[in-house]
């Protein structure tokens, strides 16, 4: 029996990689809220390291503003201590033979004023999602957001550049621009949350326009092969929705083909739900763009090691798996069993459900 090429190493853009499993980005809630949203912890750094078996590391979603933050102790990219922090979490793992993108992130009107600063929330319109944020007072609905002036976009794109700018020299290997689940950059795209009827509104062109602004600031900064972008067609998740999928991300994935970025980083149905939702032609997607095509989305090893025999992806994503078994790769290698994690943990503070997830 041959290694499955799913163990083998490729290249993802400009980043080579070990083997073509990823881990995907993960909100943890435990940077250090009171300093100012800044990781790097000697837990979190040890959290990271533990992973280090990952062909790449997609980071925890890292806001790009303060503005742009929807939970509680998520760590930002934004100011220069947290830059700093950054730094000895990239220096583990790449001393651990890995890689590490940072995954930048605007929630838009998913968050709550106690979680901003007290700033109210922005979206392309002023429509309020059915959402609870979780804020420091319990569980609370989102508000209803302020709709972005065209000055305002143009400020978020540049904070987006700002961020990849920073993550370089935090020492990550690239950026992943968070474009799924209902975030700032889904907001724009689907016609649910954008009644916009200027240039960032209405026409799938028009839609799909700051999504493409944010890319091109990224590239112009970092270079295409530094920079990937996460979407999800068809998830509902953070109450988004869109009455023609394939028409407005078959735009956007044909766009960004043109713009030779190292990868596209699917989320395949419902986000850590079903799969086989109608609306999208992700094999079609696959032919479309060029670059690296990373799957993810509820993936056995099975279907993984398939996937990537197949053709059908470049790479696989895992989540939930790498949160309890941080040797999720050598797990898969020998089909060894694997943990479950422990949902209660997700974004509690200390190490209990972050670190002590045991390596075989
Ligand atoms: C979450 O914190 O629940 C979360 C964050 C980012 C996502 C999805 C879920 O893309």
């Amino acid at each position: 029996m041959t290694t499955p090429q799913l163990f083998q190493p490729t290249r993802i853009g400009d980043i080579e990689v070990a083997n073509r499993i990823i881990m995907a980005p993960l909100t943890r809630s435990r940077a250090d809220e009171a300093q100012g949203d800044i990781p790097g912890s000697a837990m979190n750094v040890d959290y990271y390291r533990q992973r280090s078996g990952a062909g790449l590391i997609i980071s925890e979603g890292t806001q790009v503003s303060p503005v742009g933050k929807g939970y509680m102790a998520t760590p930002g990219i934004f100011s220069e201590g947290q830059v700093e922090g950054w730094k000895p979490i990239t220096q583990a793992v790449h001393d651990a033979g890995s890689k590490i993108i940072a995954q930048i992130w605007h929630v838009g009107r998913i968050t709550h004023p106690d979680l901003t600063g007290g700033a109210q929330p922005v979206a392309p319109s002023a429509i309020q999602p059915k959402v609870a944020a979780y804020t420091h007072k319990g569980k609370v609905d989102v508000p209803v957001p302020h709709a972005l002036s065209v000055a305002e976009i143009k400020e978020i794109v540049q904070q987006f550049r700002q961020a990849a700018a920073n993550a370089i020299r935090a020492g990550f290997d690239g950026v992943e621009i968070h474009g799924a689940n209902g975030y700032l950059v889904d907001q724009f795209i689907r016609d649910g949350s954008n009644h916009r009827t200027d240039e960032y509104g209405g026409l799938v062109e028009n839609r799909c326009r700051f999504a493409l602004e944010v890319v091109d600031a990224c590239v112009a900064e970092i270079g295409a092969g530094r920079v990937g972008i996460r979407l999800s067609p068809l998830t509902s998740f953070n109450d988004v929705s869109d009455s023609h999928p394939q028409t407005v991300f078959g735009h956007l994935v044909e766009e960004l083909n043109n713009r030779g970025i190292a990868f596209i980083h699917f989320i395949e149905g419902e986000t850590g739900g079903p799969r086989d939702v109608p609306g999208f032609d992700y094999a079609w997607a696959r032919q479309a763009f060029k670059g690296t095509y990373i799957g993810n989305n509820g993936y056995t090893r099975e279907m993984a090691i398939d996937a990537i025999a197949s053709g059908k992806a470049d790479a696989i994503a895992f989540g939930r798996m790498f949160i309890s078994n941080p040797d999720l790769v050598e797990r898969l290698k020998h089909n060894a069993t694997l943990s479950e994690a422990n949902p209660s943990t997700f974004y509690t503070p200390g190490p209990v459900g972050y670190t002590d997830y045991p390596a075989l």
